[in-house]
């Protein structure tokens, strides 16, 4: 009798220890994820640095409503394989289909090949391109200079010689479109303008010139259509001159501070540049495999277990063990054009640096963030620094900041960013 009642009774304090479990996980998830997305919600940051200023050093997952957060690389790195697409949601790109939403079905494995075809050969024509990359002389938003520069540059990689005037013009307002929405600047897309942009690159591809990229690429005739115009438009053109832009613009900002540092160890300089200043905010993976969908932050992981995360310092890519960089992705979806990216960026980087008198001097009221909410604010000049470079402020910081606080906001609910 007296054995039968004691097991009752650790039946049931085994029951109500689980139900009091499960009480406090909904609660502290309910907890969580109201906090965060309350926080990301009213805040100027983005909310891959909100989850940074939230859960810092925590290892391991945070339980969310209707996700797991992954808190560090080493978590990160040890989940199941996948290779849906890390990221679903984006309008930016319409009417493309770049590789990075494409599920793992045949057309990814198609566009994988053509891929790293090209990729192949414009690592060769990297060096053999002569372009100009001279900054014009003023105080302002260099951002767009440098995107323009840039995306004749990657037309030169892609079809072997300069875009004329006339092709130029129908295809760089499509991938300022591109960006403009990407950056927040603008919440819609310019149909009308992507369709310019889509229309040109298909006639270069049906010219199929002998110094096309693709000129003697089988499987890239066998694509559809859609398929080789974001092919070339969206995984070349696009891709090259938004990321490059992005990681040369933070790189002049960082070297207006620690010049040295890129003369004398320029690895090191753009790992640390790309360490603070991941070009990608959040990665999302819906349910799969029995695993709850999970959410992860690259400003937390990338500074997540280093020492003095939030400093630009060299050096600590030196120590003989550190956490690993996690800006380039993960897993077999992480970026195929890491080499092509890096030799390009700094090339472009380093032919601006190098004219003769270079001097870079950000303006006294911008702050150095990842996404550029004010572009990129700085004066440029050659041979002597005028007295007053380091007072100049640029202006309507403010109306800036409110429509790009109100472009994420939509972008947020329209994308479902959070959910
Ligand atoms: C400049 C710095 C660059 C960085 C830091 C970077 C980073 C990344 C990351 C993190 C991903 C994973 C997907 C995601 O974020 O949602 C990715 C994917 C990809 N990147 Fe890059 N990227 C860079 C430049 C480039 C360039 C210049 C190209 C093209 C020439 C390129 C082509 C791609 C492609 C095609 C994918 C999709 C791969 C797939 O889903 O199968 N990236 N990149
Ligand atoms: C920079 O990061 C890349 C990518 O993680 C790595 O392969 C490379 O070794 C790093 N460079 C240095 C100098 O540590
Ligand atoms: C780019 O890569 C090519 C070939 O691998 C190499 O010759 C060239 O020095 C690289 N350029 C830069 C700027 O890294």
């Amino acid at each position: 009798m007296l054995s039968i009642s004691s097991s009752h009774f650790e039946k049931y304090t085994m029951y109500f220890k689980k139900l009091s479990m499960n009480v406090l996980v909904s609660v502290q998830s309910f907890y969580y994820t109201l906090v965060l997305y309350l926080s990301a919600f009213v805040t100027l940051m983005t909310p891959g640095t909100v989850i940074w200023k939230i859960f810092g050093n925590r290892k391991g997952k945070v339980h969310l409503m209707s996700r797991d957060l992954i808190c560090d690389s080493e978590t990160l790195t040890k989940l199941p394989k996948c290779s849906k697409p890390l990221d679903q949601f984006t309008n930016a790109l319409c009417p493309f289909l770049p590789t990075f939403l494409l599920d793992s079905d045949n057309s990814w494995k198609q566009r994988r090949n053509v891929f790293s075809f090209g990729n192949d050969i414009i690592i060769e024509r990297i060096g053999q391109i002569s372009a100009d990359f001279r900054l014009t002389s003023k105080p302002g938003n260099i951002l767009w200079d440098v995107f323009e520069m840039i995306s004749r540059y990657s037309f030169q990689l892609v079809f072997n010689r300069p875009p004329t005037n006339e092709e130029f013009n129908r295809i760089y307002p499509g991938l300022l479109d591109i960006n403009r929405i990407i950056k927040r600047f603008t919440s819609t897309p310019d149909v009308k303008i992507r369709q310019n942009f889509y229309d040109e690159v298909l006639k270069l591809i049906q010219d199929n010139d002998k110094d096309f990229l693709f000129h003697s690429c089988e499987t890239f005739f066998q694509m559809e259509e859609i398929h080789q115009v974001s092919s070339v438009a969206e995984d070349f053109l696009t891709t090259i001159t938004v990321q490059c832009t992005d990681l040369v613009c933070h790189m002049l900002l960082v070297y207006s501070e620690h010049a040295d540092d890129f003369q004398n160890q320029f690895d090191n300089a753009l790992n640390e540049t790309l360490r603070l200043y991941p070009l990608t905010d959040l990665w999302m993976r819906q349910p799969y495999g029995g695993q709850r969908g999970w959410i992860t932050s690259l400003v937390q992981l990338n500074r997540n277990g280093w020492a003095q995360p939030d400093a630009f310092s060299c050096e600590r890519w030196n120590l003989p063990k550190h956490p690993p960089l996690m800006s380039w992705g993960f897993d077999i979806r992480r970026c195929p054009a890491q080499k092509l990216a890096t030799n390009v960026s700094k090339l472009v980087f380093q032919a601006i640096v190098n004219q003769e008198g270079f001097w870079i001097e950000p303006a006294a009221n911008f702050q150095h963030e990842r996404t550029f909410p004010y572009g990129c604010q700085a004066w440029i000049g050659y041979g002597e620094k005028p007295k007053n470079a380091r007072q100049w402020k640029f202006e309507n910081k403010l109306r800036m900041q409110l429509r790009r606080w109100l472009c994420e906001k939509l972008r947020m609910i329209d994308q479902n960013e959070l959910n």
